[in-house]
């Protein structure tokens, strides 16, 4: 069988090491050849190939980002580009296809599958609001580059006597907020799905510093305060309708200033959460993520994505994959919450 394989949506460390499973599974058990489609679904959009064999995956478990590049492109915004995908794999003779992507890719992916494509899809994100999977490879990582930092920043607000707000990405889900804020000993973590008071998180702002501390607030870049809406970046829409969010911290450090007379300061942490080496759990989860994938193609069970239940890897339909966000529980915020202030 002669397989593509793309990246879709913004990079995540691990990609490579889903890359790597897949071919070198795919090479030495089954003899099947590969195809690197470029930067996401522009790829098999405009026939945009680059070689992926055994070589070129030689040394690029520990590397970040993606060898095959990625991009936002949606097909399904363009016109006929779903339909123009499928007959581009058919004259390529490419026979299947492995989508490595989030909730957007994936969606064309599933798309694809019910034109008859054969595809098989990876979960990828570090936000890690995939349903039907428990982890998505990625989150592992940003979450210990957010902890890395709030570690740090606990020595410099202290020594300043200063809150420090730290924006973290999550659009929706605010994993990254809570599994960070959690293992960093933040003052008060700041979810989308738990709209905050401006007056509680002062509250607890006080509360650390009178304990002779300086507070550290971790604030998921999509939490809106009660009855306020998200902070943007810019007015404009990325391809698949998403506005680009941004500034929540700033506007907060704001916020507290004015009303418990501390100064507080802003860290953005942005894209450097989703740079650099992926952490062994993430090389680990992606290896098995590759392997199940080509598994999967090489089963012809097309539809599929490949999931994480507990410690086994197994597959799901690709809908289910994508009808809903997974989002943070009320009781998984209620754990963190005993340690505010
Ligand atoms: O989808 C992952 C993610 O990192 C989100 O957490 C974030 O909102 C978004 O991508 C940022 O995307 P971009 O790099 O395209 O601005």
């Amino acid at each position: 069988m002669r397989i593509g394989v793309l990246t879709g949506g913004g990079d995540c460390p691990g990609l490579n090491a889903v890359i790597r499973g897949a071919v070198r599974k795919g090479t030495g058990a089954y003899g099947h050849e590969f195809v690197g489609f470029q930067d996401g679904w522009r790829g098999p959009l405009e026939k945009l190939t680059t070689p992926l064999g055994v070589a070129e995956v030689r040394g690029i478990l520990a590397r970040g980002g993606t060898i095959i590049g990625t991009s936002r492109t949606n097909p399904i915004k363009i016109d006929g580009g779903v339909e123009r995908i499928k007959q581009n794999l058919a004259e390529m003779g490419v026979d299947a296809l492995i989508a490595i992507g989030g909730e957007d890719t994936l969606g064309v992916a599933a798309r694809l599958h019910e034109r008859g494509a054969h595809v098989v899809g990876v979960p990828k994100t570090i936000d890690n609001d995939l349903n039907a999977t428990d982890y998505t490879f990625g989150f592992d990582t940003s979450v210990n580059i957010a902890m890395e930092a709030i570690d740090r920043l606990h020595t410099t607000a202290a020594s300043h006597h200063r809150a420090l707000i730290v924006e973290v990405m999550g659009r929706h889900a605010g994993w990254i907020a809570l599994h960070a804020g959690m293992a960093a000993d933040a003052a008060a973590i700041l979810i989308p799905e738990v709209p905050f008071s401006l007056e509680k998180v002062c509250q607890h702002v006080d509360s650390r510093f009178a304990l002779g501390m300086a507070p550290i607030v971790v604030v998921a870049e999509g939490a809106t305060p009660d009855g306020g809406e998200n902070v943007l970046a810019d007015k404009g829409l990325d391809a698949f309708g998403h506005v680009r969010l941004g500034g929540v911290a700033d506007w907060l450090a704001g916020q507290i200033e004015d009303r418990t007379g501390h100064e507080a300061r802003t860290v953005v942490l942005g894209h450097v959460q989703r740079g650099g080496s992926p952490t062994a759990f993430d090389r680990v989860l992606g290896t098995r993520f590759g392997l199940e994938a080509i598994d999967a193609v090489h089963d012809g069970d097309w539809g599929k994505m490949v999931a994480l239940r507990g410690t086994d890897i197994v597959r799901v339909s690709l809908n289910a994959a994508t009808d809903t966000l997974k989002t943070v529980p009320l009781e998984r915020y209620a754990e963190a919450e005993v340690f505010f202030g």
